[in-house]
């Protein structure tokens, strides 16, 4: 057993939802520190311990674990209604945060015009439609880049606070013309932010210098990558991405430590491939098959009850994620959901209009539209992988396909998921979470 696990990111590695809150909650029994970096109530984290589902948006994955210290960095965009209500959802479960929790007074705070201006650009024809998750984020970041943001620190001082809300609440009212007369009144605004705020007031602090004593004096911190790298505003499906950095430099600006601090990135992709919103997506099936995942899968959003596309699993994309982010090692969730399955595909690359194949992912959207997927396929496995805890009861053929996955990524499986709860699950390969599970 390792006394002191190695300081760990987990990143998503697809278009989100990979399982990263199963990974977190897993791992947080041996972490002392949680911390989420980026993103806001866009993501949709579920945790499931003894067949109990719990849902986390913005609150950190180790929320289960009482030993866990829990923090909302910098580069987080918070909903404080949301949170505030997440918080006393867990409470009356029996989850009290109240003594281990720390949000960064420089987290920026998503506002009711960040949400109306969201919704606005998503519903109106000859608007480019993301298919945002209609929480405000896109405008949230906005207005922080534009320097008329609102955040945390800013609560503690209700006298400026109306005045710094202005500028924003103005631009906004611009661009919605006609439509802003919908939007509350700016003191209706400040009047609901602080009442919002109030019980989360005692938590708002320095989140940097926190992390960086708890990294000097040694102690385990596991970072929460929310959202994924393909929904990367830098390194993912631009436009139809989100408006963070969800791959690994969002880390480092959203909680103010240097790389070094880090020692260890675990990627999370599912054993297929999933998407919600808008955007391309080369591995989708428009067919029996992409239903039968879906359902399989239960692949409808955590956070909005959409839908999701779903494929084979992607390689060109995840192996994409994988160098961008440096990942040491897959967590590689669902594979119980392709069991009975006849075959199974894998994407190994893209076809385009001339018929020439590669790994490559093209910047722009419209070249996105002319390739078209290249999928070798394995037989299936009769025997079920679900609640597979041991390598010896995963059957031969799906050893098979994931030596091939491996190979298509270039990146070893360190931990293979076969279920939603905390126990299906197991040690693929020998690698840093030897001794940690
Ligand atoms: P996240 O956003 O990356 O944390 O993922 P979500 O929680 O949005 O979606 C993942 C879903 O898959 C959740 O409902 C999980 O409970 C579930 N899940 C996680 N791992 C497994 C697994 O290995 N098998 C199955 N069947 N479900 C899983
Ligand atoms: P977790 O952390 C899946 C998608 C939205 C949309 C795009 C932009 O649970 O993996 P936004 O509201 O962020 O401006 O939407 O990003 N999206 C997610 N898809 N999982 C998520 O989070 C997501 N967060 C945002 O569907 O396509
Ligand atoms: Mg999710």
């Amino acid at each position: 057993m390792r006394d002191v696990p190695p300081n760990l990111a987990i990143l998503g590695l697809q278009w989100g939802d990979e399982g990263k809150g199963k990974l977190v909650d897993l791992l947080s029994a041996r972490y002392q520190n949680v911390v989420r970096f980026q993103g806001g109530n866009n993501a949709g984290h579920t945790v499931v311990v003894n067949g109990q589902s719990i849902a986390l948006h913005q609150v950190p994955s180790g929320a289960l674990h009482p030993s866990c210290f829990l923090l909302v960095g910098s580069g987080v965009v918070l909903n404080l209604e949301v949170f505030r209500e997440e918080l006393n959802r867990l409470a009356e479960r029996g989850f009290d945060l109240s003594k281990r929790l720390l949000l960064s007074d420089k987290a920026h705070v998503i506002l009711p015009h960040h949400i109306a201006l969201d919704r606005w650009r998503e519903g109106g024809a000859g608007k480019v439609k993301i298919g945002t998750t209609g929480r405000g984020i896109g405008p949230a970041y906005e207005m922080k880049v534009a320097r008329m943001g609102v955040r945390l620190g800013d609560l503690l001082r209700p006298e400026t606070l109306k005045d710094i809300v202005r500028t924003g609440y103005e631009e906004v009212r611009l661009r919605l013309g006609d439509e802003a007369k919908d939007l509350p009144s700016l003191d209706a605004i400040v009047a609901d932010v602080l009442r919002w705020a109030d019980p989360l007031l005692p938590f708002i602090g320095d989140t940097q210098t926190y992390l960086m004593d708890a990294w000097k004096k040694g102690q385990s911190i596991l970072f929460e990558g929310a959202q994924a790298t393909l929904l990367d505003i830098d390194h993912g499906t631009y436009p139809f991405v989100t408006s963070s950095n969800c791959s690994l430099g969002g880390l480092f600006t959203g909680t103010g430590l240097p790389p070094k601090a880090l020692s260890k990135i675990l990627g999370v992709a599912k054993a297929y491939t999933t998407r919600v919103g808008e955007g391309p997506m080369v591995s989708e099936l428009h067919d029996a098959v992409g239903d039968r995942i879906r359902e399989a899968g239960r692949e409808f959003g955590t956070t909005t009850g959409r839908p999701r596309r779903c494929g084979w699993f992607d390689a060109p994309i995840t192996r994409h994620a994988c160098l961008t982010n440096g990942v040491d090692g897959l967590g590689l969730m669902k594979l119980d959901v392709l069991d009975g399955f006849e075959q199974v595909g894998l994407v190994t690359g893209y076809r385009d209009g001339e018929g020439r194949v590669s790994n490559k992912l093209p910047a722009c959207a419209a070249e996105w539209d002319t390739l078209k997927a290249e999928i070798k396929y394995f037989p299936g496995w009769e025997k079920p992988t679900r609640g597979a805890t041991r390598l010896e009861q995963l059957p031969k053929e799906a050893r098979v396909y994931l030596d091939a996955l491996v190979e298509s990524v270039e990146t070893p499986i360190a931990y293979l998921s076969t279920g939603p709860d905390r126990s299906e699950g197991l040690l693929y390969t020998t690698t840093f979470l030897e001794g940690m599970l």
